[in-house]
C-alpha cells in the first residue's frame, strides 16, 4: 500500500502533536450488511497503520468513519440522521475529521444530499477505495490548512473497482472471520441498488483466497465466512482454471487444515448449481444452512423481479439438495409490497413458507430506491397493505420457525462455542452447523469461557423460536463417547 501519509500533518489537523503521548483516535460506525461489516474491518486495519488507535466512542474520537448502507429508505434515512447528529461534535473537538464511506456514497447525487444535511463532513469515500483512506485524511487535512477548502470527495465508478490485495485487516476478535471472495453483482433484480453501488462482479483469485483462509487458521479462527453478493458466481469473471468456480473453491478451501467450518453468503437461487450441492454435500467443512434467498413465493413477480426462477424452481432446487444433504437447514430473504404485488401473489409467498418450512427469513416491506426499474413501476402497493403483509408474514414464519426448531428437541448437534450466552449467566452459546443459535449448561466445572472455539456435541432439550438450549455431552475436540463427526443434525429422525 504506497500512501503519502505523513502523520505530522494529519495530526496536527486533529489538534494533537505527533510526539504526545497518545496518539490519534478513530471510531468507525457500521450499518448494512456483512460486506460493510468485512469493510470496517479493512477500513480500521488501514487507519491502524498509519497510526490510529480505536476510540472509546463517537466523543472520545479524532476521526469518525460511517460506512454507510443504502439498500432500503429506511437504512438510509437514519445514517443521514446520525450524520447530522455526529456533526454536533466538531464544536467540543474542531480537530474531529467526518468520513462517510460505504454504498451510499456511490448513489448518484448521494454527495449533494450527504452536504445538504452535513455540510462539516470532510471526505466522502465509495466502495471500491478503501485504500485510498490515508491519502484522503491527507487531503482533508491539507484543505483544512486552508489549501483547498471544503470536503474531499472521492468515489470512483466501476471502472476503477479492480481487486486490490494485501490490504490490512484488523479483524472483530472471536471464533468466525469474514473473507469476500468476489467484489460487486451483475444481477439486476429490479428492486435492488446493490449493483449500481457496488459495480460489476470481480472476483478474487482463489490462490490468494486460499492464503488468506490459511493464515486465519494459523490465527486460529475456527469458522470461515466467505462473502458476495452472489457467491454462486464466483469465478466467472475470471479466465477458467482450477478453484475458479464456487464449487471448486468450496473443494480447494476444505483442504485448509485447522479451519473446522466454512460458511457463504449470499446465494443466488438462479445460480445454486448442482456441482456446489454436490461440494457442500462432500466437503466436511462445508456447513449444511443454505441461505437462498426466494425474495417471492409468487413466479408472476419473480419474473418482475428479474431473479431468473420460478416458484418451482426454487421448490424444485430445496428438494434437490434436501435429498443430497440430509438435516439441510434453509433460511431466506423474502420481500413484500413489490410493485403489482396481489393478494394472491402474497398469498403465494406465505404458502412457500409453509412448504419449504424456512428455518429463518429475514423480511423486508419493499422500498422504492432512486434509479432502479421498480421503483418507476406505476403500480406502487400502499404502505399500509404493505405494513399488514409484513406483520402476517413475520407471524408465519416465526410459527414455521418454532416448529422446526421443535423437531430436534431430543436431537444432538454439534456446536462451536462462541462464549457465554448474553443475559444468560452460567450458560454457553454458539452456532450449530446448520447456524442455529444453541444456548447450554457446560458439563460440571467447566466455565463457558473454557469452551470458545470449540466443537461440542449438544442434546437439545427446548426449542424456541431463535434459539434451542440443552446440555453438552461431549467434546468432538477432546474426545470421549460423543466424539467424532456429527453432521448437521445427522442424528436426529429427519
Ligand atoms: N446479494 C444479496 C443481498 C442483497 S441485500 C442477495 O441477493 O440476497 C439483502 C436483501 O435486502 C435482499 O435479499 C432483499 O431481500 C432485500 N432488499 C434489497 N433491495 C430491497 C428493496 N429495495 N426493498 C426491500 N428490500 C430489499
Ligand atoms: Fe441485489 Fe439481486 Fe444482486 Fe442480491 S443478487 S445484491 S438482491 S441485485
Ligand atoms: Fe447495504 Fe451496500 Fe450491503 S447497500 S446491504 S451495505 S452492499
Amino acid at each position: 500500500m504506497e500512501s503519502r501519509y505523513d502523520p505530522e500533518l494529519a495530526w496536527r489537523v486533529h489538534g494533537r502533536r505527533p510526539d504526545a503521548d497518545e496518539p490519534p483516535r478513530a471510531h468507525v460506525e457500521t450499518y448494512g450488511c456483512q460486506m460493510n461489516v468485512h469493510d470496517s474491518e479493512v477500513i480500521r486495519g488501514v487507519l491502524a497503520e498509519i497510526g490510529y488507535e480505536k476510540a472509546g466512542g463517537p466523543e472520545d474520537a479524532d476521526l469518525i468513519l460511517v460506512n454507510t448502507c443504502c439498500v432500503r429508505e429506511t437504512a438510509e434515512k437514519r445514517i443521514l440522521g446520525r450524520i447530522g447528529e455526529l456533526q454536533g461534535l466538531k464544536r467540543r473537538h474542531p480537530g474531529l475529521v467526518i468520513v462517510v464511506a460505504g454504498c451510499m456514497s456511490q448513489q448518484e447525487g448521494a454527495v449533494e444530499r450527504i452536504l445538504r444535511r452535513a455540510s462539516g463532513v470532510d471526505i466522502i469515500m465509495g466502495t471500491h477505495n478503501l485504500y485510498r483512506l490515508p491519502d484522503l485524511i491527507q487531503e482533508a487535512a491539507a484543505a483544512r490548512a486552508g489549501a483547498r477548502p471544503g470536503p474531499v470527495v472521492e468515489v470512483w465508478t466501476e471502472a476503477r473497482g479492480e481487486v486490490v490485495e494485501g490490504l490490512p485487516v484488523r479483524r472483530d476478535p472471536g471464533v468466525r472471520a469474514w473473507v469476500t471472495i468476489m467484489y460487486g453483482c451483475d444481477s439486476f433484480c429490479t428492486y435492488c441498488i446493490v449493483p449500481y453501488v457496488r459495480g460489476r462482479e470481480r472476483s478474487r483469485l482463489p490462490e490468494d483466497i486460499r492464503r488468506e483462509v490459511e493464515e486465519l487458521a494459523l490465527e486460529g479462527f475456527k469458522e470461515v465466512y466467505l462473502l458476495g453478493q452472489n457467491v454462486n458466481s464466483y469465478g466467472r469473471d475470471l479466465p477458467a482454471g482450477p478453484g475458479r468456480t464456487f464449487s471448486g473453491l468450496l473443494r480447494e478451501l476444505d483442504r485448509v487444515e485447522g479451519v473446522a467450518r466454512i460458511r457463504y453468503t449470499t446465494s443466488h437461487p438462479r445460480n445454486f448449481t448442482d456441482d456446489i450441492i454436490e461440494a457442500v454435500a462432500e466437503c466436511e467443512r462445508v456447513c449444511e444452512n443454505f441461505h437462498l434467498p426466494a425474495q417471492s413465493g409468487s413466479t408472476r413477480i419473480l419474473k418482475r423481479m428479474n431473479r431468473g426462477y420460478t416458484r418451482e424452481d426454487y421448490l424444485a432446487l430445496v428438494e434437490r439438495i434436501r435429498r443430497r444433504v440430509p438435516g439441510a437447514a434453509f433460511s431466506t430473504d423474502l420481500i413484500v409490497g413489490f410493485p403489482g404485488e396481489t393478494d394472491a401473489d402474497f398469498e403465494d409467498t406465505l404458502s412457500l413458507v409453509r412448504e419449504v418450512r424456512f428455518d429463518s427469513a429475514f423480511t423486508f416491506a419493499y422500498s422504492p430506491r432512486r434509479g432502479t426499474p421498480a421503483a418507476e413501476a406505476p403500480d406502487q402497493v400502499p404502505p399500509e397493505v404493505k405494513k399488514e403483509r409484513l406483520h402476517r408474514l413475520i407471524e408465519t414464519q416465526n410459527e414455521v420457525s418454532l416448529a422446526r426448531n421443535r423437531e430436534l428437541v431430543g436431537c444432538e448437534v454439534e456446536v462451536l462455542v462462541e462464549g457465554e450466552a448474553e443475559r444468560r449467566p452460567g450458560l454457553a452459546a454458539g452456532r450449530s452447523r446448520t447456524n442455529k443459535l444453541v444456548l447450554f449448561r457446560p458439563p460440571e466445572g467447566v466455565k463457558p469461557a473454557d469452551l470458545v472455539g470449540r466443537e461440542v456435541v449438544v442434546r437439545v432439550e427446548e426449542a424456541h423460536t431463535w434459539s434451542l438450549e440443552g446440555r453438552c455431552v461431549g467434546d468432538r475436540d477432546a474426545g470421549g463417547p460423543n466424539a467424532g463427526r456429527v453432521r448437521a443434525e445427522g442424528r436426529c429422525p429427519s
